[in-house]
């Protein structure tokens, strides 16, 4: 894994606090856990944040979170840093995660990612209009279906160049395609439909 540092401090936001509403959901949370240990509460406030920032967390709401849950920054700043779900610079409107691994790797992750390389640049970097990033990830648990990317809150799965390009295509035309498998299979099902359990009867 690299190195995950903050985004350089021209991108940082000088201020971050959470809406009224987030505020709420968050006294929520923090009240599921005992007294004394509020700071149970730091992964889903973090979350949160960076929903509210727009896919990434700035530095001022990692102290923000801090402050709420009366932690020393460096405590949010060493889980926000090790967890790769938080993602530590802005990121595109369509925030790609490329399964890299090797169930992925063996079933074509590597053509996937060189048109990530190609359409949207070296990973992290957000395209000039602002609707793609994207990053290579370790695996995200869809095997199965492999390869696969993560897009936003979606699975996209048995992907291949050209249904890879489809969804990119169909994203930056604003349009919503549709997640999970990209071949004829509902689920992790084989292809093409049931191959056991067909019969109505049950034999004697
Ligand atoms: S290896 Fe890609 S999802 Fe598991």
């Amino acid at each position: 894994m690299a190195v995950r540092r903050l985004a350089p401090a021209e991108l940082q936001p000088k201020e971050f606090a959470f809406t009224a509403e987030n505020m709420a959901w968050a006294k929520k949370q923090i009240a599921k856990y005992p007294e004394g240990r509020q700071a149970s509460a730091v992964i889903p406030l973090l979350w949160r944040a960076q929903e509210q920032a727009g896919g990434w967390v700035p530095e001022a709401a990692i102290r923000h979170v801090a402050e709420i849950l009366g932690l020393a920054p460096i405590r949010v700043l060493e889980i926000a840093t090790f967890y790769t779900m938080f993602n530590l610079a802005p990121v595109g409107r369509y925030h790609v995660q490329l399964c890299g691994t090797t169930p992925c790797m063996l079933r074509g992750a590597e053509a996937l990612k060189k048109i990530c390389h190609k359409r949207i640049g070296e990973q992290f970097a957000v395209t000039p209009d602002g609707n793609f990033s994207w990053v290579e990830v370790e695996c995200l648990g869809a095997c199965v279906n492999a390869p696969m990317a993560q897009i936003n809150y979606d699975f996209f799965e048995d992907l291949t160049p050209e249904s890879f390009n489809r969804v990119l295509d169909e994203l930056a035309a604003g349009k919503n395609p549709k997640p999970g498998p990209q071949i004829d299979r509902q689920f992790s099902a084989p292809e093409g439909g049931p191959t056991t359990l067909k019969s109505v009867k049950a034999k004697a």
